[in-house]
C-alpha cells in the first residue's frame, strides 16, 4: 500500500508536535551533508511547518530558497513562522514544480518522498528544474529498519488491537525506504551519482504521556488512524503501548533517517 486515507496533511501546529521537531534535528545535519555552495538557489518541496526550510537559511547561506507543498494549511503555516527575505512559500504539489527548466541548483525535501504517488515521475520533475550542476538531496526515515523508533513502535501495537493496521504501517508501506531500495530508485531516476548516509538523532520523550500525546493530535499517518478508531480501541492501544514502555519514566527511541544526494553528471 502506497497512499493512505490517513495521511492527514493539516493543522501546522499538531504536525509541528507530532513529528516537525523530531525533522528538524535531523534537518540540521542534513544541510550540513549535503554541503551545497553558499549562494545557491534552493527548491524545497513538501516544506510542511518548515524544519528543513529553517536548516537551510541558518546554515547553507542560501541566495533564495521557494519552499513547496501540496498542503496550502502547511505552506500557510510556515510561511507565518519564517520572516527571512531569502524565502518564499508556495502552494505545489511534486508532480508539477513552479521552476523553469535548468533553474535551481539544489532540489530539496524532508520526509515527503515516499508520500508521493508517483515517486520517478517526481524525480523527473526535480531533475528538470536543476542545473546540469544542481544535485536533489533528500532524507526519509528509515521506516523498514524500525528506526523511527515511535511510529515503528505505535503500529505493531497497533496491529495486535487491529490487524488492518499491519498495512498501514509506514515499513510495509515504504520498503524502499532503506539504503539499497534508495540507491536503485535513483539509478531507476537517471541519477548517476548517488549518495547515501544514516542520520540518526534520539526522540526522548519525558514520560509516557508525552510519548503517547502527539498521537492524539491528527496530523500525520498514525495519528489519522488513531483518530478512527473507537474510544474503546484507542485505550487499549494506549495501554499495549504504555505496556511497552512503562508509564513513569522517560521514552527513548531512535529517528534514523537515510540521507541521499543524487546527482546527474553526465548530461546529454
Ligand atoms: C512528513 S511531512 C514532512 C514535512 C517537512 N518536510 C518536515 O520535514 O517536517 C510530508 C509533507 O509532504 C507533503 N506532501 C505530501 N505529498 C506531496 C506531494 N505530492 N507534493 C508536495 N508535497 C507533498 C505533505 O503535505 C507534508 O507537508
Amino acid at each position: 500500500m502506497k497512499q493512505s486515507e490517513f495521511d492527514a496533511w493539516s493543522a501546522g501546529q499538531s504536525y509541528e508536535h507530532y513529528m516537525g521537531r523530531w525533522s528538524r534535528k535531523i534537518a540540521a545535519t542534513f544541510v550540513n551533508w549535503v554541503d551545497a555552495p553558499a549562494g545557491a538557489d534552493w527548491l524545497e518541496i513538501g516544506c510542511g511547518t518548515g524544519a528543513l526550510t529553517e536548516a537551510v537559511l541558518a546554515t547553507a547561506a542560501p541566495r533564495e530558497i521557494l519552499s513547496t507543498d501540496s498542503s496550502a494549511d502547511f505552506v500557510a503555516h510556515a510561511a507565518s513562522q519564517i520572516r527571512d527575505d531569502r524565502a518564499t512559500f508556495k502552494v505545489a504539489d511534486a508532480a508539477h514544480l513552479p521552476c523553469p527548466d535548468g533553474s535551481v541548483d539544489v532540489v530539496a525535501s524532508a520526509l515527503v518522498l515516499n508520500f508521493v504517488p508517483n515517486k520517478l515521475g517526481a524525480l523527473a520533475e526535480m531533475h528538470r528544474v536543476l542545473r546540469p550542476d544542481g544535485c536533489v538531496v533528500f532524507y526519509v526515515w528509515d521506516y523498514p529498519g524500525g528506526g523511527m523508533g515511535f511510529i515503528d513502535a505505535f503500529w505493531k501495537a497497533a496491529a495486535e488491537i487491529d490487524p488492518s493496521a499491519a498495512d498501514l504501517d509506514e515499513a510495509e508501506r515504504f520498503p524502499f525506504c532503506q539504503k539499497d531500495g534508495l540507491a536503485e530508485l535513483c539509478r531507476d531516476a537517471g541519477a548517476d551519482e548517488v549518495e547515501i548516509s544514516a542520520i540518526e538523532v534520539d526522540s526522548r520523550f519525558p514520560d509516557f504521556e508525552a510519548f503517547w500525546h502527539p498521537f492524539t493530535l491528527g496530523a500525520g499517518p498514525a495519528p489519522g488512524f488513531l483518530k478512527s478508531m473507537s474510544e474503546e480501541r484507542q485505550q487499549q492501544l494506549k495501554d499495549n503501548l504504555a505496556s511497552r514502555f512503562g508509564s513513569g519514566g522517560p521514552v527513548l527511541l531512535p529517528a534514523r533517517a537515510w540521507a541521499v544526494k543524487a546527482c546527474w553528471t553526465s548530461e546529454s
